[in-house]
């Protein structure tokens, strides 16, 4: 691990810790501590020095643990799980488990990370993820159907994550076509599906990032519309997120193998930011504008455009209600 990262567990919970037992434990020289420290200020995580104490971090941080992100999932569902992986620092929580499909084995892998380097978002973007920060969740899975049904999967992911972010009795949680979390009309969190097709079968990875404290210096990187629960007084911590947030991603899986989208389509519905509004999608082929009326069994965008319904399935477009067009909301 790190020294940063194994400084940072070392005042995890806040209490000071003299310079000698931190410069001890982590098997530097004073002065190197001193450059951690610096290191652990540039991640956003400043520390204090107190006066004759030594170092503590200015809030206390709470790093993932495996247990405790299962201790929240049924036993039934935990049992499906060849593991859950906590990783320090990865590129992507997604590259990561695509790279190597076969070690879920025919089951499902899931991991989460403290921080990605090169986190993904939907269309190319980045997916700016700040250490002990945020959600960054991947779970893998095998599905033996084509990959035109798993744009369905994309959408019921997205209700996956609303159930377990409404489930900590948070509320004002909907969705924007296809798979944007949002809070009170901005958007919280996101979905990204990726696939790696094997022959009648595809390893899919869902991965999933939800804003909890998104720092100050990470704010400035972020180039939409966003808001994170702390920013509405929602306390909750990382671990308990996560559970909730796997639980529901591996129920919601299950039954997408069962039933497809067309099961989940009454709880988008309820879900659905977007409905009954007048909208501009963008895309390659320019800009479309009509008023979204739902999704249909497949998970597409039904868009009324003059007068008559036009299906939408192309996850490659963004979505921006025309009454926050002129106020630059979420692309
Ligand atoms: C979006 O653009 O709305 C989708 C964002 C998805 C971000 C998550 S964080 C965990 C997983 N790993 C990634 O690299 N991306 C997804």
């Amino acid at each position: 691990m790190e020294a940063r990262y194994q400084l940072a567990r070392l005042l995890a919970d806040g209490r000071p810790r003299s310079g000698a037992v931190l410069a001890h434990g982590l098997g530097v020289s004073r002065h190197q501590l001193l450059r951690l420290v610096d290191e652990l200020a540039a991640l956003d995580l400043p520390v204090l020095v107190v006066r004759g104490r030594g170092y503590r971090l200015a809030a206390p941080l709470e790093l993932l643990d495996a247990a405790r992100i299962l201790a929240d999932i049924p036993s039934a569902l935990r049992a499906r799980l060849v593991a859950l992986e906590v990783l320090e620092e990865v590129d992507s929580t997604n590259g990561y488990l695509l790279a190597h499909p076969e070690r879920a084995a025919g089951g499902v892998l899931a991991c989460v990370a403290e921080t990605q380097t090169a986190g993904r978002g939907r269309r190319g973007r980045s997916w700016v993820s700040p250490f002990a920060a945020n959600l960054y969740l991947s779970v893998l899975r095998r599905f033996h159907a084509g990959a035109a049904v798993l744009h369905g999967l994309s959408l019921c992911m997205g209700v996956a994550a609303a159930r377990a972010v409404e489930s900590l009795g948070v509320t004002g949680v909907s969705l924007k076509w296809p798979n944007d979390l949002c809070l009170d009309g901005r958007k919280l969190g996101g979905v990204l599906i990726e696939v790696s097709a094997a022959a009648g079968a595809a390893d899919v990875v869902a991965g999933i990032g939800i804003n909890i404290r998104v720092p100050d210096r990470a704010r400035a990187d972020i180039d939409q519309a966003f808001v994170d629960l702390h920013g509405v007084g929602v306390r909750v911590g990382r671990n308990r997120l996560a559970g909730r947030v796997l639980g529901e991603v591996l129920l919601a899986q299950e039954r997408f193998q069962s039933e497809g989208f067309a099961g989940f389509r009454e709880e988008w519905r309820l879900l659905d930011g977007l409905a009954g509004r007048e909208v501009v999608l963008s895309g390659a082929l320019g800009d479309l504008r009509g008023r979204a009326d739902g999704v249909d069994d497949d998970g597409a965008l039904l868009l009324r455009v003059n007068g008559r319904s036009r299906r939408i399935v192309s996850g490659e477009v963004s979505v921006r209600p025309v009454d926050e067009a002129a106020v630059g909301s979420t692309p």
